[in-house]
């Protein structure tokens, strides 16, 4: 018999008197039970039954089918979860124009923005002040003439990426600063590489300018570069090069081992200006379903010497993110929530189907209990009011 038939059961044999329970009093727990016994009121007796019903059933039943006690405090909730988010596990994806006094809304990234060089100080002084800890720099060649065949903007040394490596490090020394590596917003074509006649990617001429581009970025100072264009090779070259030039030591390579292709970086090739012009990324970047080519992917990048390992996107792999912590167990893996997951929270929330806070918790907390202890997301600033 349940506790509230038990309850209706009582009430209906001793009339007159209302079955509600004690105000005050929450659900009976074996510690009430004393004071429940001794007071006389109907609704006391049948809290004393119920109570005497659950400790027979514990006493002669299965104790571990009981959790609830477990968990029935805010603080015994949090105690549940193998790792908390916090600051430190915050990358915050930033749009770097080459017009340096730019600062321009992207309509479908709510709340972001494409900023030019001299845009960054002030608005990254007060996030720093309150806690953030590492930015991904991305560049956008806005200005007419920057794209060609081979990417040739992405290590400009005078270009959005490379001075703005220089100058938050002058400007906020404690910051990490993350590069994605990649041609796609530099290319005339928009694909994360080199292109052969036919119009696939020359896996080898890509791997090359690509790991130059690492390189230049490191030797700005940026402490980790994040190749995200998926050609095969790529992390040993990088690893090489940073070897050869000395600054190995002090370069974190983080590769964005399993990404994979689909529709949920739509908002961010608005923001990047790097759409394809023909084509898709679907014989580069990995088939949504494939778990075992991802898992694959994670092995060789390890084995090339990758320093992080990144699922991408997020929320929909949250199989493949476990799946890199099981492979990857003795380094951290980073989880990257990309543009369309963070569009499609907020346009949830506009629509009133969740609260935008509760869900960016909740998406949150998922990444990390599948196993990512790195996050690159856009709800950072929010989070650093939040946390
Ligand atoms: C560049 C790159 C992309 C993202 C990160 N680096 C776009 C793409 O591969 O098409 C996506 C990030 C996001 O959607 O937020 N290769
Ligand atoms: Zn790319």
């Amino acid at each position: 018999m349940s506790f509230s038939s038990l309850m209706q059961d009582l009430s209906m044999r001793d009339t007159g008197v209302p079955s509600s329970r004690h105000p005050g009093s929450d659900m009976t727990s074996a510690s009430d039970r004393g004071s429940v016994i001794s007071r006389q009121s109907n609704a006391s007796r049948a809290m004393s039954y119920a109570s005497t019903a659950a400790t027979t059933v514990s006493i002669s039943g299965e104790i571990s089918s009981l959790l609830h006690g477990g968990y029935h405090h805010p603080l015994a909730r949090q105690w549940q979860a193998e790792r908390q988010l916090t600051k430190d596990m915050l990358i915050y994806p930033l749009f770097v124009t080459d017009n340096d006094d730019d600062e321009i809304l992207i309509p479908s990234l709510p709340g972001q923005y494409q900023r030019g060089v001299n845009r960054l100080e002030s608005f990254l002084e007060p996030l720093v002040h309150k806690g953030l800890k590492s930015v991904m720099l991305f560049g956008v060649p806005m200005k007419p003439g920057s794209k060609d065949a081979l990417g040739t903007a992405a290590d400009d040394p005078e270009g959005p990426v490379i001075k703005s490596i220089r100058l938050l490090r002058r400007r906020f020394p404690q910051l990490f600063i993350c590069t994605d590596v990649c041609l796609c917003e530099y290319t005339s074509h928009g694909h994360c590489g080199i292109l052969r006649e036919d119009g696939t990617l020359n896996n080898q001429l890509s791997v090359d300018r690509i790991s130059d581009v690492a390189l230049s970025y490191a030797r700005a100072g940026a402490h980790c570069v994040a190749p995200s264009d998926m050609n095969d090779g790529r992390i040993r070259a990088i690893k090489l090069k940073l070897v050869e030039e000395g600054i190995a030591h002090k370069t974190l390579l983080m590769s964005y081992s399993a990404k994979f292709s689909g529709c949920l970086y739509g908002p961010f090739r608005d923001a990047a200006g790097s759409a394809p012009s023909f084509g898709d990324r679907k014989c580069y970047q990995l088939p949504p379903s494939g778990r075992g080519l991802a898992r694959r992917a994670i092995t060789r990048d390890i084995a090339e010497g990758a320093d992080i390992i990144m699922v991408k996107p997020a929320g929909q792999y949250l199989d493949v993110i476990s799946d890199a912590k099981d492979l990857g167990r003795d380094l951290p893996v980073a989880a990257y929530q990309v543009s369309g997951e963070f569009a499609m929270i907020h346009a949830g929330a506009k629509s009133g189907v969740f609260d935008l806070k509760a869900m960016a918790f909740e998406a949150s907390e998922s990444i990390l209990r599948a196993g990512a202890t790195i996050i690159v997301s856009y709800f950072t600033p929010e989070f650093l009011d939040w946390l």
